[in-house]
């Protein structure tokens, strides 16, 4: 009994050091960097919940303090960020970059962690993320390469709402869907066609079914563990509307059925009332839709997608210093008010 445990423990080791250089127990020599780096990289991704993935890029720096029992660790990171939207069950280090014609965005964090037996402890971060060139830099570079507006742009809006309507014609879904959240939007001209818009959006499986005859945006999101999840790109002209709509389909992480008589359970609005799993509101990980910040408000009580989606610009970390883009937000978050 007593040598299986050990032979379990020892196979246990040798699997945690073949799988990634991140799982290796961390030590507190200067020689770390990058195992340290790439645990930084997993937990900023694990509690980043808007946006896209990021992927290491360079450790810039790296200082280790020795204190009692073990060390503090500074580290400088530059990441990229990847054409991974959070939704993507894909892990980020299979994500592909974006290049810089396609507006690529970096993020320059500083990372603080405590090493103590071989245990690492990340106690804070704070990341400037910011587009690789300004829209200035661009024009001189690459003057036909697309321009990111703001996320609340309305016209880009516009063209995901045209979007996500399209969407909801395909009778495959079970379900309509509504958005979660808009990741990019960036715009061109074009001869002839006028301004084209390109938005990436993250769509979610609501209740309603495919079919009913309701109000699709006072739809509530399935439970986010049970919702499937759409990812997509569009193309949209000012003159001529709606060009093309693709999306990638991501299967819920629960697919238990139902059994008889079970009803699907309700997540989301209403974050403390439910029972049901929601998370925390204010949990940081794959939390509710964001329209479950501010809790309770009634479905009716949205402008059935004339204006801006609600809380579409949340990131849950203040308000960001480039409004076209999610940023990483620091950790631990400073607490938020309710409002
Ligand atoms: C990243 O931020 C640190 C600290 O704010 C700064 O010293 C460094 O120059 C920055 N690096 C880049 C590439 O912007
Ligand atoms: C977008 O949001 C900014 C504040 O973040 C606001 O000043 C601006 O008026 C908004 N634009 C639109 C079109 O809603
Ligand atoms: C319709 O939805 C299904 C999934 O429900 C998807 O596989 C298919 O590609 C969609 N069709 C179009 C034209 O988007
Ligand atoms: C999956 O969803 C069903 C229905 O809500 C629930 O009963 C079950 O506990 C869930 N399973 C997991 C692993 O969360």
């Amino acid at each position: 009994m007593r040598t299986l445990r050990v032979l379990t423990l020892l196979s246990a080791a040798v699997l945690l050091c073949s799988a990634a250089p991140g799982l290796e127990p961390l030590t507190c020599s200067e020689g770390n960097g990058p195992a340290a780096a790439d645990k930084a990289v997993h937990h900023i991704n694990e509690h980043h919940d808007h946006g896209y993935k990021f992927r290491l890029h360079e450790v810039q720096g790296n200082s280790v303090e020795q204190v009692d029992g073990g060390c503090n660790v500074k580290l400088q990171l530059d990441l990229q960020e990847t054409k991974c939207h959070t939704i993507n069950p894909k892990p980020f280090e299979d994500c592909e970059i974006r290049r810089m014609g396609e507006r690529a965005v970096k993020a320059n964090c500083t990372v603080l962690m405590t090493i103590k037996d071989g245990d690492a402890d990340i106690t804070k971060y704070e990341c400037d993320t910011r587009q690789e060139k300004t829209n200035l830099e661009m024009v001189r570079i690459c003057p036909d390469c697309p321009v990111l507006l703001p996320l609340n742009n309305s016209e880009g809006l516009k063209s995901v709402r045209e979007a996500t309507a399209e969407f909801n014609k395909n009778t495959s879904n079970q379900h309509y869907y509504i958005l979660k959240e808009v990741g990019r939007i960036s715009t061109g001209y074009i001869m002839g066609l006028g301004m084209n818009y390109y938005p990436e959006f993250a769509l979610v499986e609501t209740h309603c079914p495919m079919g009913s005859r309701i109000i699709i945006e006072a739809c509530i999101p399935l439970c986010p563990n049970r919702a499937r999840h759409a990812f997509c790109r569009s193309s949209y002209s000012s003159q001529n509307g709606l060009l093309s709509t693709e999306c990638d389909f991501y299967p819920a992480e629960n697919t238990t059925a139902l059994g008889p008589g079970e009803k699907e359970p309700v997540c989301g609005r209403h974050p403390h009332g439910h029972g049901g799993p929601p998370p925390h509101a204010h949990d940081h990980g794959r939390g509710p839709p964001p329209h479950a910040d501010k809790g309770g408000r009634p479905p009716h009580a949205h402008d059935h997608g004339r204006g801006p989606p609600p809380h579409a610009h949340d990131h849950g970390c203040g308000p960001p210093p480039d409004p076209a883009l999610h940023p990483i937000c620091p950790w631990p978050l400073p607490h938020r008010p309710h409002n």
